[in-house]
């Protein structure tokens, strides 16, 4: 018979302690009690000399009555109260891409086109990235995945978060996201967004999120800039890319 060792308190993964009252080994930035099911909350302040993080909110969806549009102002309302980032939408209506076209692929960093210089330039610009993303057919829109194939580089030892919506609160396209960004270094935080067609808009067209919607987009910022923040130093004095 194997020995049965004492049960630990209060360390990682202490099932001792009650449901809701579990500790995460203590990260900077992930130092308040984790309850079950709801991460961690409150901004990280910026330490001193650093420079402001910037963080871009990508809408993944271009179709005519989109409905992402909503979505992505409705985080970039809540990202904006917040003094620890500083926040831009990032429209892909106002990055034209075409099915990628550039002959040598993104990880040589050697663009042919205009169109992929001046993506590459903004996508450079951040420390981290919210993506919202549709679900169309069980995955993120196409558009969003060909916006992300452009680059390489660019997207490297940063961070990401998300705001899923469809039918199904786009948590598979989100989870499909997240395989895709891996391959590019890029961290994806735990704290998701998700909004459902059912319930979050009414008539499955006008956006009114259930008020519970916001605490995990602010959970999600959290983590975010606290990873953004952090990956910084991995990328060194340069600055963004
Ligand atoms: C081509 C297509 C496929 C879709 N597939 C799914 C799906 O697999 N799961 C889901 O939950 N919703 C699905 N939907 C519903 C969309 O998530 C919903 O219409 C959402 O509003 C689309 O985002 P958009 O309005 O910003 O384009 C699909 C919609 C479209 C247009």
């Amino acid at each position: 018979m194997l020995p049965v060792r004492p049960a630990s308190r209060g360390g990682v993964g202490d099932i001792s302690r009650p449901a809701g009252q579990r500790r995460f080994k203590s990260l900077p930035g992930l130092q308040r009690p984790m309850t079950d099911g709801e991460p961690p909350s409150g901004p990280v302040p910026a330490g001193p000399g650093e420079h402001p993080l910037r963080i871009g909110i990508v809408l993944g969806s271009t179709r005519p009555g989109r409905l992402g549009e909503g979505v992505a102002r409705w985080v970039l309302g809540i990202a904006s109260r917040r003094t620890d980032a500083a926040f831009e939408l990032v429209d892909l209506l106002e990055y034209p891409l075409p099915h990628l076209d550039e002959p040598i692929p993104a990880a040589a960093g050697r663009y042919a086109h205009d169109h992929t210089k001046a993506w590459s330039a903004k996508i450079a610009s951040f420390d981290g990235y919210v993506f919202v993303t549709p679900e169309y057919n069980h995955s993120t829109s196409g558009v969003l995945k060909n916006a992300i194939d452009f680059l390489h580089a660019e997207w490297n030892n940063k961070a990401a978060g998300f705001v899923g919506y469809g039918a199904a609160g786009g948590v598979r396209a989100v989870e499909h996201l997240r395989l895709v960004l891996a391959e590019l270094q890029v961290a994806t935080v735990r704290a998701q967004g998700a909004l459902y067609l059912g319930t979050d808009f009414v008539d499955r067209r006008k956006l009114q999120p259930d008020p519970i919607r916001e605490r995990s987009v602010v959970a999600m910022l959290d983590q975010l800039v606290a990873w953004s923040r952090a990956l910084r130093t991995v990328r060194g004095p340069a600055g963004p890319t």
